[in-house]
């Protein structure tokens, strides 16, 4: 693990608002996490631009961590699936080090959440429940990357996000979409085995059922948290 210096700044695009926070070198919240819906139509530039008004508010910290809802590959966005524009190229991490004018790295925002939630020790999956559905998969704390575990078909020729994403919700109301969730949980755990499955996501906290064992819901604020691991991973 890579030994940090000063404050971070922690963004979380999401599909109905941007958060951030600044945290200091443990990981403890020095600032009060802001928030700014999300534009829509979403497009890169507007999104962007959102993000320079939010940074706006904060000062005294040495880098930047963004998680964002689509693939990200060495800082460039290649899917934004539930966002508009065209977002198959976009070099968010360097967008965001020269608005803010320090170092910035940017992963998908299941990934920051898992940072965050995991004890890093053996398989960990996350599976995130907001506007699409998250995944995300570690390996003794080093992160897998690029699972989209949301667009694999669960059933009846529908993916996972499209049976619990919050279009599904939506649609099918709580009580509907809560069997989904647990129907979802049960394919997973005996495919990938993992010692916790952790659950985050706006839409966790909607979760009253028992889970099974090693299955876990995970605070919302672990997206934000997991920026400063972010930094801490020499993968990256
Ligand atoms: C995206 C993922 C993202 C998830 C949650 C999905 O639609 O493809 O990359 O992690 O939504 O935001």
């Amino acid at each position: 693990m890579a030994h940090i210096e000063g404050n971070t700044l922690s963004i979380d695009i999401g599909g109905s608002g941007i958060k951030a926070m600044v945290l200091d070198r443990s990981g403890e919240p020095v600032t009060e996490r802001q928030r700014l819906d999300t534009p829509r139509p979403a497009t890169p530039e507007a999104v962007l631009a959102t993000v320079a008004e939010l940074t706006g508010h904060f000062g005294d910290y040495e880098r930047v961590s963004v998680g964002f809802p689509g693939v990200v590959r060495f800082g460039v966005v290649s899917t934004g699936v539930n966002f508009d524009g065209d977002w198959t190229a976009v070099p968010l991490a360097g967008a965001i080090s020269e608005i803010t004018g320090k170092p910035c790295r940017a992963a998908n925002d299941a990934d920051v959440q898992g940072y965050g939630a995991i004890a890093g020790s053996g398989l960990e999956m996350v599976i995130t429940l907001g506007t699409g559905m998250g995944s995300a998969m570690f390996t003794n704390g080093h992160l897998a990357p690029n699972l989209e575990l949301g667009h694999h078909p669960l059933a009846e020729g529908r993916t996972y996000e499209e049976w619990i994403g919050e279009a599904a919700r939506l649609q099918l109301g709580d009580e509907v979409w809560k069997g989904w969730v647990r129907r979802a949980i049960d394919t997973i755990l005996p495919i990938w085995n993992p010692e916790t499955l952790f659950i985050g996501g706006g839409n966790a906290r909607l979760i009253d059922f028992e889970l099974p064992s090693g299955v876990r819901v995970v605070e919302n604020v672990a997206g934000i948290l997991g920026g400063i691991r972010l930094w801490e991973d020499e993968d990256h």
